[in-house]
């Protein structure tokens, strides 16, 4: 039977029971945590893709999207109470759906992880250009070796993005030599990021005009399918900014008093970022301006496509938001705040490599889990015998990370990211609904109020978004989903330790997510 194997729970925790990590985190850090993984790409540098797309009706599309998470959230918390282990929704599945749904599940993280880790290294590095080169040390890098081909934002004649494919590469050498990063590094970090988004609020809603909130929806709710336009579509983009709070859940385990603690660390984050993105969409448009740039036929050119691009570099358009590729130092310069706007770029210039950090450990441990499975090749599961780290899986997603980073825009990669985040965040309410029915006597240290909306909101809310992608990214999870069956059927299936009756091994490597403790 192809639906057939399913992991038989007890057996996933009794095997997280053995490891029974020491509980130490309590909701504040949980929170911090949460926020610390949070915040980067989306509010940094998508606030002009998503302008491009709805104009002022950003500001909604943060509101759609972090009500989809919060929802999506809340499915987390439980299961994330009930399976505390090491997978996340990889592992969920596994136990609920079976090995196949699983691996698709899988599979599609590496769209959430890996991607987002490119597209967090493409921002990094255009702060790191635009802040750091640019404005301390004077120095311009030939755009060629500055952007990829297609970057957003006047930047034709890109071809290889250099910056982020060195940052990726040192974060890989990090991950592999062991090196996590301390809650109390995160704590700072995340200070720092709240620090910057707080000035940049605190200077740009006195200086708001509210003319530039008109038209609020230049380009609709809906700008059609397939676009990606309209606030939906701009939803549906800066999704990206509140991807990674699902590793909260992976923190289950370490959490004291899980049940109250892990719904608040997630739910608080979330709150706490949606409340922060819209106020910075605001002041972002509502000082600057933020109107998308209209093609021939009124809809807005693509963000990160080469019309746009081409538009870009007419003066006019010199300082617009949407052109703009470190959107909120950008602003912060053009309205007189020129040293804050670099203080601000020197926020993300230290605190995006830690949510790359994040997600990069985070791939690299679902790959090892698939691997000790017998879905992946045995070899991504070894361990270094002096640093106690994957190091071939790391070293693998790491170069991964780095080609995709060097070549492909920001916008392009937080779509695609979007595209497995919103597919892992369905089969996790799934699997919660199906375990309310099929394990309802089953200890949950949490309980989802009203399941019976909340999860079904959550598969409405991510196919909808999924449905307003723009269509290209849309069409890379089924592409990518029929490359990773093929695999399952030639590799996986007839290697898959559950169908040959293998027993699990130990984790003999380091699962807790960098910066939770
Ligand atoms: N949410 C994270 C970011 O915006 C991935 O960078």
């Amino acid at each position: 039977m192809i639906f057939g194997r399913v992991k038989s729970l007890d057996a996933i925790l009794a095997t997280a029971e053995k490891k029974s990590l020491h509980r130490t985190l309590g909701a504040f850090q949980l929170t911090l945590f949460g926020i610390g993984c949070v915040i980067g790409t989306g509010i940094f540098a998508l606030t002009a893709a998503g302008a491009q797309k709805a104009g002022p009706g950003l500001m909604l599309a943060f509101a759609i999207a972090g009500a989809i998470c919060i929802v999506a959230a809340l499915c987390y918390a439980e299961i994330a109470s009930m399976i505390p282990v090491a997978g996340s929704a990889y592992t969920y599945t596994y136990a609920v759906m079976g090995e196949l749904l699983a691996w698709t599940v899988g599979w599609a993280l590496v769209l959430e992880y890996a991607v987002a880790a490119s597209a967090v290294a493409v921002t990094w590095s255009d702060y790191f250009q635009g802040t750091v080169l640019r404005e301390f040390l004077g120095i311009h890098l030939p755009t060629w070796l500055g952007a990829g081909p297609l970057a957003l934002g006047g930047s034709p004649g890109g071809f290889v993005n250099l910056p982020a494919i060195v940052i990726a590469m040192g974060i890989t050498g990090l991950l592999i030599v062991g090196t996590t990063e301390s809650a109390r590094l995160n704590t700072v970090l995340v200070a720092i990021k709240v620090v910057a988004l707080t000035a940049f609020i605190i200077l740009t809603l006195p200086v708001v005009d509210t003319a530039r909130f008109n038209p609020f929806l230049p380009a609709g709710v809906f700008g059609g399918f397939g676009t990606g336009v309209g606030a939906v579509g701009a939803a549906a983009t800066i999704f990206f900014a509140y991807v990674g709070f699902d590793a909260v859940s992976t923190a289950a385990e370490e959490t004291k008093n899980p049940q109250r603690n892990v719904p608040i660390g997630l739910i608080a984050s979330l709150l706490f970022c949606t409340v922060f993105y819209i106020l910075v969409a605001a002041g972002a448009i509502g000082t600057i301006g933020g109107q998308p740039i209209m093609g021939p036929n009124g809809i807005p050119f693509p963000a990160g496509s080469e019309e746009l691009a081409r538009q870009c570099a007419l003066p006019q358009y010199g300082e617009a938001l949407v052109c703009s590729r470190e959107a909120l130092a950008h602003v912060l310069r053009v309205i007189g705040f020129s040293t804050v706007g670099n203080m601000l770029g020197i926020a993300a210039f230290v605190a995006l490599p830690s949510v790359i950090l994040v997600l990069m450990f985070g791939q690299t441990r679902i790959f090892f889990v698939m691997s000790r499975d017998g879905l992946l090749p045995e070899v991504l599961s070894r361990v270094h015998p002096r640093f106690k780290t994957p190091h071939i899986v790391t070293a693998i997603t790491g170069t991964a990370v780095a080609l995709a980073a060097a070549f492909l825009p920001v916008g392009q990669l937080a779509d695609i990211a979007n595209a497995g985040t919103l597919y892992a965040f369905m089969m996790v309410a799934i699997a919660v609904l199906i375990l309310r029915r099929t394990e309802p006597n089953r200890k949950r240290a949490f309980r989802t109020p009203a399941i019976w909306l909340v999860a079904p909101a959550t598969i409405a809310g991510c196919v909808f978004l999924f449905f307003n992608l723009p269509s290209a990214a849309m069409l890379v999870l089924p592409l990518w989903g029929a490359a990773g069956l093929v695999i399952y059927f030639l590799y996986g299936r007839r290697m898959s330790h559950l169908g040959r009756g293998i027993t699990d091994t130990d984790d003999d490597i380091d699962m807790i997510p960098p910066g939770s403790q």
